[in-house]
């Protein structure tokens, strides 16, 4: 709370925050508000707590209060779309919202979440997908966001390895008939042959998240090409069991909390048309997560 007052607010504060239940874990406040603090911008973000009942009154809520923008997170990421004016293509083909936009009272939906994955991958990997064959393991919102922006990079190919397998083969059909990139789907089982030809591999499930610290996906690091760069979207722990043992077998590796930094930056770029302080948001996401100084 002193820290809020300690920011200011004044008649003229604009609003930003983020919807979703519960909420209360969320860390995209402190994230954000060090990002506005860091810019001297007058905005405060503040987490709001919306019941599934209420998705269609929080919106029209955002508009008759003037919320500037809104994070969306689970569970209303695909329930806010009808009430929006306006879905970005990118949005739309990943099915799913999880920025909102309110430019004088018209409300626009994007999905941050694959382009903060590609600006991971690109800014602190040093990686280009153009060309690369790419394995994603999950099949759910995360795996779709990544899969549908990997596959609009110009990847040569795309594995999606599910433990429903049924669930990957529909997105893998999906991906493959809405961008034309050669896409496959297989069991859990199955992923161990496409291992040999990966360039990239993604683990998108929550394997290997706090506290199931001891889990992971079935990879045999040593199956991938000693080139191969092994990513993983959890950022609890900061790495991953399966960070570990790709680290431990001489691969590159991309821990999750930068995709989760950067689709934060990408949602304040989307608001307020600045260049959002990345290395502020990663940092007081480390403190966050990891008591870091
Ligand atoms: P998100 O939006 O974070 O992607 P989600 O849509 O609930 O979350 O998807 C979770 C993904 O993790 C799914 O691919 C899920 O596999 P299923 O489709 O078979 O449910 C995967 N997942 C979760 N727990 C898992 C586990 N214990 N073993 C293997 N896969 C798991």
């Amino acid at each position: 709370m002193t820290d809020l007052l300690a920011q200011g607010l004044t008649g003229s504060t604009g609003v930003l925050g983020v919807i979703g239940d519960p909420i209360s874990h969320s860390l995209s406040p402190a994230m954000q508000n060090a990002a506005l603090r860091s810019l001297g911008k007058d905005y405060i973000y503040v987490p709001l707590a919306v019941s599934p009942l209420h998705v269609e009154e929080a919106i029209a809520g955002m508009r008759a209060l003037g919320i500037k923008g809104l994070n969306v997170t689970i569970p209303h990421k695909v329930a806010v779309m009808p009430y929006l004016d306006e879905i970005d293509p990118m949005a739309q083909l990943i099915g799913a919202v999880n920025t909102i936009n309110n430019d004088g009272g018209r409300l626009t939906g994007y999905n941050t979440d694959g382009y903060g994955f590609l600006r991971s991958l690109k800014e602190e990997a040093g990686w280009d997908p153009q060309g690369q064959r790419v394995t994603v393991i999950g099949a759910g919102g995360a795996a779709r966001a990544i899969g549908f922006q990997l596959a609009l990079s110009r990847i040569e190919s795309l594995v999606l390895a599910n433990r429903t397998e049924e669930r990957a083969r529909y997105l893998a059909n999906d991906i493959h008939h809405r961008t034309s990139c050669p896409t496959v789907a297989c069991s859990l089982d199955g992923l161990t042959s496409y291992l040999g030809t990966t360039d990239i591999l993604i683990n998108t499930t929550s394997l290997g998240m706090h506290p199931e610290i001891d889990t992971m996906p079935p990879v045999d690091c040593e199956c991938l090409p000693t080139t191969a760069l092994v990513c993983d979207i959890v950022y609890h722990p900061n790495e991953t069991q399966l960070i570990q043992k790709a680290a431990a077998c001489g691969l590159a590796t991309l821990p999750g909390l930068g995709m989760l930094a950067y689709q934060g930056a990408a949602a304040l770029e989307i608001w307020l048309q600045v260049e959002a302080p990345v290395e502020v948001m990663k940092a007081t996401l480390r403190r966050q997560l990891f008591g870091d100084e």
